[in-house]
């Protein structure tokens, strides 16, 4: 079995105070893009009767596929639903870069949770595997949900909304790594996040306005923690704004940039404009695209 695993990018994040079990409450439009990892799941021949329970293999060699990784802990979550082995071989090609605020790891493991729950029959109903999602990161269950939608709660309490009417952007990749929990610290010790309240977004009208009007209503609440950590990363986004002069939003805890454009043929242009002008590698990818893999129904 084939599946497709999309990155996401966060065109919307407000975070709030720190809360008591350490997650930040959050308030986020997430959609993806077409930038994939691909899995492919197959059962293992080790024999009926004892099989391997899971092997993950990665074509990355400094990526761990032990049971830390997010694809070993959904086939965990799935194993523990069903009474046999799993009994199945899983290789994962990445192409999302990690630390990049993209959900790499999240889109495998959500992706992982549908297809080994189709593999094998386990018939889990779709509030038993956002469970399950939610249980394994807090940006898991949109990938459920792919490909637009509000989070909220730390992320995992979903609703879908209409995909925007700008439909590519640019991604803009610097070959910084941004841990998660370390721009959350920072977050905390800068004091930021204010009580939210979403109830003023009229996210439906958001999601019909084009590319730049779009893109001047759009905050990342963590850009702030990010460059003060990454001044590299904040001069980038001063670099580019200017370079293609238009609004540049940093992805969830970064470190990838994007911007966003109505039409394939302006993106395009713009990216074959770039050559030389910014330091990071720069791609053009569609917003929420169809996955073209063996779970499409
Ligand atoms: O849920 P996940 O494992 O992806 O979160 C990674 C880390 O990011 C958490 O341990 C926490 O430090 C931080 N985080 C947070 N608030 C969120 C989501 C993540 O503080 N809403």
């Amino acid at each position: 079995m084939h599946v497709l695993a999309p990155a996401k990018i966060n065109l919307h994040l407000r975070v709030g105070p720190r809360r008591d079990d350490g997650f930040h409450p959050l308030i986020s439009w997430m959609c993806t893009v077409g930038l994939f990892d691909s899995l492919r799941f197959e059962r293992s021949k080790e024999g009926r009767a004892a099989p391997r329970d899971f092997a993950l293999a990665c074509d990355q060699a400094d990526l761990p596929c032990g049971a830390d990784n997010l694809v070993c802990k959904a086939a965990a979550a799935i194993g523990q639903a069903i009474p046999e082995p799993l009994g199945v071989d899983a290789f994962l090609n990445k192409s999302i870069p990690s630390g990049a605020g993209l959900g790499g790891g999240s889109a495998d493991a959500a992706r992982t949770l549908v297809a080994l729950n189709r593999l094998h029959g386990t018939g889990l109903p779709f509030p038993a595997l956002t469970a399950l999602a939610a249980r394994i990161g807090s940006d898991v269950p949109f990938f459920l949900y792919e490909p637009s939608a509000i989070c909220r709660g730390r992320g995992e309490v979903v609703q879908k909304i209409a995909a925007p009417l700008p439909k590519w952007a640019l991604l803009i990749l610097p070959a910084i790594h941004c841990p998660t929990p370390r721009i959350y610290q920072r977050f905390d010790e800068m004091n930021l996040g204010t009580v939210l309240d979403d109830a003023e977004v009229p996210w439906e009208n958001w999601a019909r306005m084009e590319a730049r009007p779009l893109l001047t209503h759009l905050v990342n609440d963590l850009e702030q923690p990010a460059f003060s950590l990454f001044s590299e990363l904040a001069a980038l986004r001063q670099r580019t704004e200017q370079v293609l002069d238009r609004p540049v939003r940093m992805s969830g805890s970064g470190s990838s940039l994007f911007t966003l454009f109505d039409s394939e043929l302006e993106c395009r242009d713009t990216l074959a404009s770039l050559p030389g002008k910014v330091e990071a590698k720069i791609l053009a990818v569609p917003l929420c695209p169809k996955l073209h893999d063996d779970l499409a129904s």
